[in-house]
């Protein structure tokens, strides 16, 4: 468990937002009066957190916190999979600004006691706010760290109290037609669907997101909340959550829909089981030199020591 135990991420690991800012003053200045070549309105915007967006923030957890360096904010917010706005790793940012938010609801039900929507303001205030730096590998083979904001979702499934036949958890997302260019293809079957197995979606580093960077989320990653679950590949970790249901059976998921020979339930970052199209054994991480060598993936992603004993007795190639 070591890996997770350290108390916090150096000082010198993360970029608190004070220095984020005051380098972007400073750069502003310079760039003003041409001491910083390239110093360009871009520059600055790449540097952090985009200053108009509501703060949130969560208290740092060493526990569940990796050391990795953070990617820039503008690898975060600017290179996305979220296809209801198009396939292109841009379309996100360009397209998403026109999703609504406000008002948001998210309804609980299922196989539970005491079904129930909530609103946002009631989501946001269920538990404490936590900052945990996550590994995000995604099944394209590329990766990313990111400094998530959010609390566990065990904390919202034990409001509703799932009944004894509660095996698995669905996550639905949103569907908005109207402003989601990427939906007019049929590339899945839509709205967006995920899913997990009971003790997966309970797991303390199973995170309900709703900040990155201590900035509430920007439409593109999944605004106004989203599920983290860093051991897995990154489509298991749904955006712009409205529904979630607690069930009996295994869920189809989106993408076992579209690919079944391609996307497994489990989709466990494993770097000894291939996808039928490429290898999962190294990753590339985004905002690297094109030059650096690749990466090799870590079973889990790295995070075995808190997952593995889940899935003792399983043959991984086989439930994938
Ligand atoms: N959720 C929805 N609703 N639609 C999507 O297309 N893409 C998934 C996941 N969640 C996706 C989604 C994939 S493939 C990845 S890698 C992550 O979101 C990317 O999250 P990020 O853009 O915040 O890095």
């Amino acid at each position: 468990m070591s890996r997770f135990r350290i108390p916090q991420p150096a000082p010198s690991e993360i970029t608190p937002e004070a220095v984020w800012q005051s380098r972007r003053r400073w750069l502003g200045q310079a760039a003003a009066l041409g001491l910083v070549a390239g110093a360009t309105p871009e520059v600055l915007a790449s540097d952090g957190p985009a200053p108009s967006l509501p703060a949130l923030e969560g208290k740092p957890s060493g526990r569940y916190s990796v050391m990795d360096k953070p990617n820039a904010w503008d690898d975060i917010t600017g290179y996305n999979n979220f296809y209801e706005f198009g396939t292109d790793k841009a379309d996100p940012r360009r397209h998403a600004g026109r999703m609504v938010t406000e008002p948001w609801t998210v309804e609980v039900g299922g196989e539970v006691l005491k079904p129930r929507t909530f609103d946002l303001d009631e989501l946001r205030k269920l538990a404490p706010m936590e900052e945990r730096i996550y590994r995000l590998r995604c099944v394209e083979a590329w990766s990313m760290v990111v400094p998530w904001v959010g609390y566990p979702l065990s904390a919202l499934l034990k409001q509703v109290e799932p009944t004894g036949k509660a095996r698995y958890v669905t996550f639905e997302t949103a569907l908005q037609p109207e402003v989601m260019p990427g939906v007019k293809r049929r590339i899945i079957d839509w709205p967006y669907v995920e899913g997990l197995r009971m003790d997966e979606a309970m797991h303390p580093l199973t995170l309900l997101v709703f900040g990155v960077y201590g900035k509430i989320l920007p439409n593109q990653n999944g605004a106004p909340l989203r599920v983290a679950v860093p051991w897995k590949y990154g489509f298991k970790s749904a955006k712009s959550v409205v529904r979630i249901r607690c069930v009996e059976e295994q869920p189809v998921s989106s993408w076992m829909k579209s690919a079944p020979t391609e996307y497994g339930f489990y989709a466990n970052v494993n770097p000894n089981v291939r996808h039928p199209r490429w290898s999962q054994a190294t990753e590339r991480r985004i905002g690297e030199s094109l030059f650096a060598p690749p990466v090799r993936t870590q079973m889990f992603n790295g995070y075995g020591e808190l997952v593995a004993s889940m899935y003792a007795g399983m043959d991984l190639a086989r439930d994938f």
